[in-house]
């Protein structure tokens, strides 16, 4: 399948820069983008969704082209909005049908074959009469996925999808998205390492509208290869660090606490030099951006 490629995009909102430059080359599989709030993830996603336009800069997908296409790439997309709201009184099969016929899906039968296909991909098939207003955050986000589904894009955006789930419910979630990466494009944004981990082979780093994307999670974890530290201390040592010292995460133990440190020197003798992880890799390139 082709690739979808992101040249050079570039948005502001008044004097805001959301984005700057954005430059991305997604293929087949679940894509990562990773920023923290106000990074401007729901802003490309908009922009490839074709609900905003771009100052500049051009995305295409084989030879459809964002900026003359845009209704045909409406036929291949699927977009799950950070906010989605789906109608409280109505069931769940209604409110799919609903969207299907907004999405221009013709003929009631077909619609109907549709909704429930989709229903059956996320799992709510049981839950189709029941109203959506009753539903769990993890329903809803499923019902979104499930609209989303409509049409069998081959293109899906889903932005910030797992925010506020249990982690049950996140863990099925995050399944749900890896099959629907086997052969299509599923973008992800997202603020939250673990689903990158769970998901996605490629991914980019986003801060302050500038992105930069990575061929392997390994390739973001190497950004603090030498940089983190594994070190036993005392409670009292521990305690007594200082604000200056970042200690990522620790453990605590009856009679010592391990911390994970990021520091660019050897932060005490008995430190040791540890592996860095993904999550490590992100917060070093936070920092580095600063
Ligand atoms: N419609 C808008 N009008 C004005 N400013 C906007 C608008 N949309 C986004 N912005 C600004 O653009 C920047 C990027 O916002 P965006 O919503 O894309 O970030 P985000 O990465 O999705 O954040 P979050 O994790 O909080 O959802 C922010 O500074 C935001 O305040
Ligand atoms: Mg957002």
């Amino acid at each position: 399948m082709d690739k979808l490629i992101i040249q050079s995009v570039d948005k502001s909102f008044g004097r805001i820069r959301a984005l700057r430059q954005a430059s991305l080359e997604i293929s087949t599989g679940i894509f990562g983008l990773l920023g923290e709030n106000g990074a401007g993830k729901t802003t490309l996603m908009r922009i490839i969704a074709t609900v905003l336009k771009p100052d500049a800069g051009e995305i295409t997908l084989g030879d459809i082209k964002w900026s003359r296409d845009s209704h045909k790439v409406r036929q291949i997309l699927g977009y799950l909005p950070q906010e989605f709201g789906a109608f409280k009184n109505v069931t769940a099969e209604e409110c799919l049908k609903y969207i299907a016929q907004l999405k221009g899906i013709r003929g009631s039968e077909e619609c109907l074959l549709q909704t429930e296909r989709v229903l059956k991909e996320v799992n709510l098939l049981e839950a189709k009469d029941r109203k959506v207003g009753g539903f769990s955050g993890g329903m809803r986000r499923r019902l979104g996925i499930a609209q989303a589904l409509l049409n069998d894009p081959e293109l899906i955006i889903v932005d910030e999808p797992t925010a506020g789930l249990d982690p049950a419910e996140r863990i099925r979630f995050r399944n749900l998205l890896r099959q629907l990466g086997k052969n299509r494009i599923v973008i992800l944004s997202t603020h939250i390492v673990e689903d990158i981990e769970a998901t996605c082979q490629s991914l980019a780093v986003i801060k302050n509208g500038t992105s930069v994307q990575f061929s392997s999670q390994q390739e973001l974890s190497a950004i603090a290869e030498g940089k983190v530290w594994t070190w036993k201390l005392s409670n009292a040592d521990y305690n007594s660090l200082g604000k200056d010292v970042h200690v990522v995460s620790s453990k605590i133990h009856k009679e010592y606490v391990e911390a994970r440190i990021i520091a660019g020197v050897k932060p005490g003798p008995e430190a040791e030099e540890t592996e860095p992880t993904i999550e490590e890799g992100y917060l070093v390139w936070n920092m580095e951006q600063e």
